[in-house]
């Protein structure tokens, strides 16, 4: 292919760097250069054969609709993820598609995003093992994987041009670091760019995250892809490190990529770079092959069961088949199963949850709808009906959730409420005295604590892909008991979540006001109450944790902990816990979360197993992002590894000593009075400098006295040697400071 490279002219090497279509690469025949097709994703293939869009208004092939990302992070099994996305791998493939645009790894800074349903976790270590995971399968059936919006794209609201104002510890602690797993262990062939600004600059065409953080530090050594029509300036997107624009400008920005080559403002090595990457996904692709949509189906299935999260339950649950069960709630037969933009796809085939039940239950369960989609309350007779059917019935089974239009790739929700036709119905259900069990239907968090009383059991469904219906029903009827943990806190109030002064922002700019305190390391910090904390989810069985240990070995870069707890099942049924492993670690520098999670392992026991559960943590599972020094740094003292249930249920802790080298701050005579006391001998030397005359009378300059060192402390020692008094000669700064560094080495 070199030779061939080698011959092409620069309008070809520029046109291999943009789409030919919406979809496709640019074809070079004569250099045996093939054209490549990339779809959307992330939970099934959105492959369009005409009339193209990238917002899934327009018609795609059936394809098997998994459980959208808010399910399968809720899923907290990366072998199980790994499946779908080797499943969604042989799908692209029989479809002609050799790149399949997802997993979406973005955080769920605020529960109001509108494409929430389409990302995993408020937690970059969930988020990153995760979407490895779906990245891994993916690429295991040679088709490429692209995980998206590369970065800080945590809003739909005016989301091609807003600028996202975060400091670089927060991108580095919270946004960056399920790219940084996805990218160094899972390799995939292709990242996304966001639309947004980070900080002024398109990620488009922001240097420092394509180039410096993503290719130097991180070693990405595939194609960096646009989002569509996130791509701004094309000669300037370039220079940043993005390959290949998205979706084709029908040569218009070639042309301005071959005139800046012309005129010599861009170097043509960085365009036969970015071509050249491009011919090498285009060479990577295996082709064809086919599914069968019945295996893919029971797949989908299997996956929905085991992402369902059991909020609450007073034992109501697992339903007996013969038991007096009614069902309400249009949602049971009209399923909410995916999100809406361009992850909608055309599924194989729909399971509504209400003939499932039956299906189960071996008998036609009495249904009324309750409520209209459309949310409109001016239909008390529905309300009335199934006050009838409820009365009738020992338990019954009410079904809720989010409408379609509530949620959107595009725009943000502007509250977390259930439409109010629906809690009014469940009023009217509850008041009968019929035991309530609710099942939710919804790609972001809704909020809960002004209803979930009424209800006997909560079972947040999510959006839980075409086999959702059926998955519910083997939930409901304990044919599978459910082990899905929550990945996002679900609050109390809208008012609590950290980014609700700053969501979606002012006109232009959104700022990260919160820091590093997103999701619960802002819930936790402040000891606030939420209605379901981040990691809880039930099981029809309980587990026991006994015997935490850790191994600490090594001293800085190369500290270890060897960490294992042993679970059991206690119950009498079969099950699966998620065991989550929490650090805390201290600093005297940073404010830092109270725990943050660092492991997780989903384990499945009969009752009465035992089994033993290992965590391998390393010097990075402790460390922070120093703002100044801009490096990863761990503090020396006492770290706590916690393991449990969920993120507030803390079944056994464990201190652990940092041998950690601490870092000595090095001093200049721009740095502050008191970091120059601070360094062991510091003091010294400036008693000895900062000596007054013998006829002042004075023993020391006023400025070293206790009270002055406080009050004076911030003041710049360069600018100190100007106040009378001080006694500092500015000429000896640099000196001094050597001396005193030199002290402070060991
Ligand atoms: C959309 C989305 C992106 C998708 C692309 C192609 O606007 O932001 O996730 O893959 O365009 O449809």
């Amino acid at each position: 292919m070199n030779d061939a490279f080698d011959r092409l002219t620069i309008a070809e090497r520029a046109s291999l760097t943009s789409g030919s279509s919406m979809w496709r690469t640019q074809a070079i025949d004569r250099a045996g250069i093939p054209s490549i097709t990339l779809s959307d994703g992330p939970h099934g293939l959105r492959r369009q054969p005409d009339g193209a869009d990238h917002l899934g208004v327009g018609h795609s092939l059936p394809a098997t609709c998994f459980p959208p990302a808010v399910a399968l992070g809720s899923s907290w099994d990366p072998g199980l993820v790994q499946r779908v996305g080797s499943a969604l791998g042989v799908e692209a493939r029989s479809m002609d598609v050799q790149v399949l645009l997802g997993p979406g790894i973005n955080i769920k800074r605020s529960p109001l995003c509108g494409r929430n349903f389409e990302y995993l976790s408020e937690d970059p270590h969930l988020s990153g093992v995760l979407g490895a995971a779906l990245v891994e399968g993916i690429q295991s059936e040679g088709v490429g994987a692209c995980p998206k919006h590369f970065a800080v794209n945590n809003q739909e609201t005016d989301r091609l041009r807003v600028s996202v104002e975060v400091d670089e510890r927060t991108l580095r602690e919270i946004y960056l670091p399920a790219f940084e797993h996805v990218v160094t262990s899972a390799e995939p062939w292709l990242v996304m760019c966001a639309y947004n600004r980070v900080n002024g600059v398109y990620a488009s065409q922001h240097r420092w995250l394509l180039t410096e953080v993503l290719r130097e530090e991180w070693g990405f050594a595939g194609v960096v892809v646009s989002d569509w029509g996130a791509v701004s300036d094309r000669v300037e997107a370039l220079r940043a490190g993005l390959d290949l624009e998205m979706p084709t400008s029908g040569g218009a920005t070639d042309g301005q990529l071959v005139a800046a080559v012309q005129d010599g403002t861009l170097d043509p090595a960085l365009l036969d770079q970015a071509a050249r990457r491009v011919v090498h996904l285009a060479g990577r692709a295996v082709i064809g092959g086919a599914f069968d949509a019945g295996d893919h189906h029971r797949l989908a299935r299997e996956v929905a069961a085991q992402c369902a999260v059991l909020l609450k339950n007073d034992g109501v649950l697992p339903l007996d088949r013969d038991g007096s069960i009614a069902v309400v709630g249009e949602l049971a037969r009209t399923p909410r199963y995916q999100g809406a933009g361009s992850s909608q796809i055309v599924p194989t085939r729909l399971d509504d949850a209400l003939s499932e039940l039956r299906a189960l239950a071996g008998r036609d369960l009495p249904f009324a709808p309750g409520y209209p989609l459309d949310g409109d309350r001016s239909a008390p007779g529905l309300v009335k009906e199934a006050r009838g059917i409820a009365r009738n019935a020992d338990t019954t089974v009410v079904f809720l959730g989010l409408p379609a239009g509530a949620e959107s790739e595009g725009y943000d929700r502007t509250g977390l409420d259930l439409p109010p036709g629906q809690v009014d119905l469940l009023r009217a259900v509850a008041e009968t005295g019929t035991r309530v069990v609710v099942v939710l239907s919804n790609g972001g968090v809704v909020q809960v604590a002004e209803w979930d009383h009424l209800a006997a059991a909560v079972l947040e469904g999510w959006l839980l892909g075409q086999a959702g219906g059926g998955a519910l029903a083997d939930v409901l009827f304990g044919v599978v008991n459910p082990s899905g943990r929550l990945a996002e806190t679900i609050p109390l109030r809208l008012a609590d979540t950290p980014s609700y002064l700053n969501f979606p922002g002012d006109p232009g700019s959104v700022r990260y006001g919160e820091g590093v305190f997103v999701g619960y390391r802002y819930h936790d910090a402040v000891g606030g109450p939420v209605s379901y904390p981040f990691g809880h989810g039930l099981s029809y069985t309980e587990f026991g944790y006994a015997h935490l240990e850790a191994d600490v070995t090594g001293d800085d870069e190369r500290l270890r902990a060897e960490v294992s707890v042993r679970i059991t099942n206690l119950g009498e049924r079969p099950g699966q816990e998620v065991v989550q492993l929490y650090v805390s670690a201290p600093s005297q520098v940073v404010r830092r979360p109270e725990h943050e999670l660092r492991g997780f392992r989903k384990v499945a026991l009969d009752p009465g197993q035992s089994a033993t559960v290992r965590f391998e943590l390393g010097w990075r599972d402790f460390a922070y992002f120093h703002p100044v020094r801009r490096s990863w740094t761990v503090e020396p003292g006492t770290a706590v590894i916690h393991v449990g249930g969920s993120s507030r249920d803390i079944r056994q802790s464990l201190l652990v000593k940092l041998d950690i080298t601490p870092v000595r701050e090095r001093v200049t005579p721009d740095s502050p009075l008191e970091e120059w006391v601070a360094v062991p001998g510091g003091l010294e030397v400036l008693l000895r400098e900062m000596r007054p005359p013998a006829e002042t009378g004075l023993a020391r300059s006023r400025f070293l006295t206790d009270g002055s060192l406080r009050t004076m402390g911030s003041v710049p020692l360069r600018r100190l040697a100007r106040f009378p008094g001080a006694y500092l000669d500015p000429d000896r700064l640099d000196e001094l400071a050597a001396e005193v560094n030199a002290k402070a080495q060991p």
